[in-house]
């Protein structure tokens, strides 16, 4: 038996129930957390889609994809068959305001029937152009505005550019305050994401040293070996600026740049967050081809096997000029960072899969070792390996064992695998919970959103006015075009990539 708090008694609307996002990630979250005894002792679960299903087909449906997608299978745990006694299928189509009734109407038995009140959450796993439609037909049941007890969780994309962001926020914040609105990035609730913020508040080893006069320069990498797989339609209105920079690449650069927060309150957090995005120096139009890089993949090969370009991807216009990688350089204007670059990158189709952040330090300020021995000598750094790989390597020099004075780098490793049993939850779990609970402190608040997209803003328009000439311009399993090598030699630096600690 855990020995903690659950949450409270909570009933979840699942918009997009029938959807791939609740197969993969949502059930298969909420079933973890079943399992490891964090779900409330009253909830219930309702997945809502237009499709037909029973409940027990329904069930069976989630079954599968927990099977297929879970960390934790069926077979093993057995807690199924309880589990599935609280998920049922609203068969609606959720654009006839009719219907919505039936949401009032379960809200009403469940209440009876739990003897309280239950948290009441609306999860949109729903395309983001049904987000707005949704939520306006949501506010005249009157459930909403029970500020304590009913939260909207949307997904990204949190609007397609700053203006549609914008209005987003102003309709949502018509119905819900802010504190029940919650935006998800998935990339909060990652344990190694979460883990930036003990690793630099929780040690005093490193504030001193986190700053401009020790910091050279910031790397981070987040690639993917996939295509779009199957999501062309989506990606069509994306491209990798918007589907992965705006939101989970600031986020970590946020985590990096941050202030210290006084306590671990979610407004305290968010606001030191928010500050490193007010600070990010905006870049002008003319400046743009110096400060990002765009890609496209061809098709080729990506280990062995013949995979298709971007252009032939099921639903992308054979001629489109969407964005499947994207480099930016950026720089934040405050006491602590000026003039340190942040060199952030993101693709498809790359040659791994792997999420990587480097803080590189400057060199020692003085060689006191003679030449020869400095030969190999390397500035230190600091890497955080967010997946697949979950370690933190920090590079430093020592001497080579012999009579002569000889140094070279060598890293010390904190990896999760090897300290812990390595069944860490999940982003979903982790957020989900936090739903529950009603800590905000993992998502995003409307400010944050609007000031990240504020950044993006002049790449995306300079982007659209002028298509690229090159596209596809990087074959699969390469690090992207050419001239994202070109952004960070320019000042001298490359980028960083490091063998994996655990081959398989
Ligand atoms: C999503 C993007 O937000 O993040 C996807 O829409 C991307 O395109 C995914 O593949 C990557 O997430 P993760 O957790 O696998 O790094």
């Amino acid at each position: 038996m855990q020995n903690h708090k659950r949450p409270p008694a909570s009933l979840l609307f699942i918009f997009g129930g029938s959807g791939d996002l609740n197969f993969r990630k949502l059930s298969p979250a909420l079933y973890n957390l079943f399992i490891d005894e964090w779900m409330p002792e009253k909830f219930d679960i309702v997945g809502i889609g237009r499709t037909a299903f029973t409940d027990d087909a329904y069930r069976a449906k989630l079954l599968d994809g927990i099977n297929q997608f879970s960390r934790r299978k069926e077979e093993k745990n057995g807690k199924w068959v309880a589990f599935s006694q609280h998920i049922s299928y609203l068969q609606m189509d959720a654009e006839n305001e009719e219907e919505y009734k039936n949401i009032a109407e379960i809200v009403k038995t469940k209440e009876q029937q739990y003897g309280e009140h239950p948290n009441v959450i609306f999860y949109m796993a729903v395309a983001p152009q049904l987000v707005p439609d949704i939520a306006k037909k949501l506010g005249p049941l009157n459930i909403c505005a029970d500020t304590k007890c009913t939260r909207i969780v949307v997904e990204k994309p949190f609007g397609h550019d700053l203006q549609s962001a914008h209005e987003l926020n102003k309709l949502l914040m018509s119905m819900f305050d802010e504190e029940q609105i919650y935006r998800i990035d998935h990339y909060l609730g990652k344990e190694t994401v979460q883990n930036i913020l003990a690793l630099r508040f929780a040690n005093a080893l490193f504030e001193p040293i986190w700053n401009r006069n020790y910091i050279d320069h910031v790397q981070i990498t987040a690639a993917e070996t996939v295509g779009v797989e199957g999501r062309g339609g989506y990606y069509e209105t994306s491209g990798a600026l918007r589907d992965m920079v705006q939101n989970h690449i600031l986020q970590l650069v946020c985590m990096i740049g941050m202030e210290t927060p006084v306590s671990f309150d979610a407004n305290e957090i968010r606001n030191k967050k928010v500050d490193v995005l007010n600070a990010i120096r905006k870049i002008s139009s003319e400046e743009v081809h110096s400060y990002a890089v765009r890609g496209q993949y061809s098709d080729g090969w990506m280990k062995g096997e013949k995979v298709p370009g971007y252009r032939q991807e099921k639903s992308v216009s054979a001629d489109s000029n969407i964005d499947t990688f994207a480099a930016v350089k950026f720089y934040i204007d405050n006491w602590r960072w000026q003039d340190v670059p942040f060199y952030v990158r993101t693709g498809k189709r790359l040659h791994d899969k792997t999420t990587i952040i480097n803080i590189q330090f400057k060199p020692a300020p003085h060689y006191a070792f003679p030449a020869e021995a400095a030969e190999t000598w390397r500035p230190n750094r600091l890497t955080i390996s967010v997946q697949p790989e979950m370690d933190i390597r920090l590079r430093f020099q020592a001497k080579r064992p012999g009579q002569s004075m000889t140094l070279n780098p060598v890293d010390m490793i904190f990896s999760y695998k090897d300290a812990y049993d390595g069944n860490e939850p999940e982003a979903y779990e982790t957020l989900l919970l936090d739903v529950m609970e009603g800590n905000a402190t993992l998502f995003m608040r409307s400010d944050q959103v609007e000031a990240a997209w504020k950044i993006i803003m002049p790449i995306l328009d300079a982007w659209e006015s002028r298509p690229p000439v090159d596209f596809p311009n990087y074959a699969p399993d390469s690090w992207g075009p050419e001239d994202a090598e070109a952004l960070i030699a320019r000042d001298g630096k490359n980028w960083i990539t490091l063998p994996p600690l655990h081959q398989e």
